[in-house]
């Protein structure tokens, strides 16, 4: 089954086409990169997946629920770490892990294990006493990372999670993305960073003022367009006015 699949989707923000009848699948158990310049569409059609736009036209399925009509049942299955973090400024960084776990459904020595173990992993264990909005910007992009991950829900929605995060604690990042999916858990993730998406995404999907100008298998991307750094390809495929060319 697919993890996600949006048919047509479309946004329009007065005259402006946000996302232009986007069309993509999400294999279960893969890595998904979703890619384009600033301004593509990408945060927008992340927005509409998880529930917090409404689209203009077109339809969202989330594991095989219909995300529009079956929002709830849709939203329990996501993990989503905004553009915009979405953490409580006023609370310390443990407390966001605690409310954010308790909100969906852990308790007791689960949650407990599971904050400290995220704290730990992400290097955020000594600032777990302090207010969110005391921690620095990376701090807080861990932060947000693991409260979008402290449930293990199936599909993931991460909107840029390594932005502004120092090298260790983006490889570790990477690391727990990486065993996600390995457990079968399925990766959305948007970045500006190619080589984060060669060594992680099985599959990409690229947009470019707000169209689709391909969505695929990444190995197979590379085999076609004959390149081997992904930037290039990247480059490559956002500047052709016809993307025909892949
Ligand atoms: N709430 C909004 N109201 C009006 N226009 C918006 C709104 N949100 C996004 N847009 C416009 O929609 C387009 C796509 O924005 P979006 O945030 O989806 O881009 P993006 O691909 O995530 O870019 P970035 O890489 O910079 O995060 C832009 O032209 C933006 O100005
Ligand atoms: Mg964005």
């Amino acid at each position: 089954m697919d993890a996600i699949t949006v048919i047509n989707l479309r946004k329009e923000f007065g005259d402006v086409i946000a996302v232009d009848n986007v069309s993509f699948s999400v294999r279960e158990g893969s890595i998904f990169g979703y890619l384009g310049p600033n301004g593509a569409g990408k945060t927008t059609t992340l927005r509409m997946i998880y529930g917090a736009l409404k689209p203009t036209a077109g339809e969202i399925y989330v594991m095989g629920y219909n995300a529009l009509r079956e929002q709830k049942k849709a939203k329990k299955l996501l993990g989503v770490m905004p553009e915009s973090t979405g953490i409580y400024p006023r609370l310390t960084a443990e407390e966001n892990l605690i409310y954010f776990g308790r909100l969906r459904g852990l308790s007791g020595y689960n949650l407990e294990r599971r904050v400290e173990e995220l704290l730990k992993r992400l290097n955020l264990e000594e600032k777990k006493h302090v207010l969110a909005d005391r921690l620095s910007s990376g701090q807080r992009q861990k932060l947000a990372f693991a409260r979008a991950i402290i449930h293990e829900p199936p599909v993931l929605i991460l909107d840029e999670p390594t932005l502004g995060v120092d090298v260790m604690s983006a490889r570790e990042i990477r690391e727990i993305i990486r065993e996600y999916a390995n457990q079968g858990g399925t990766v959305v993730l948007s970045t500006h960073n190619m080589w984060e998406v060669q060594k992680l995404c099985s599959d990409v999907a690229i947009i470019n003022k707000g169209r689709i100008v391909y969505s695929g298998s990444r190995a197979e991307l590379e085999r076609i367009s004959g390149e081997k750094e992904f930037e290039e390809i990247f480059i490559k495929l956002v500047r052709e006015e016809h993307a025909e060319a892949f």
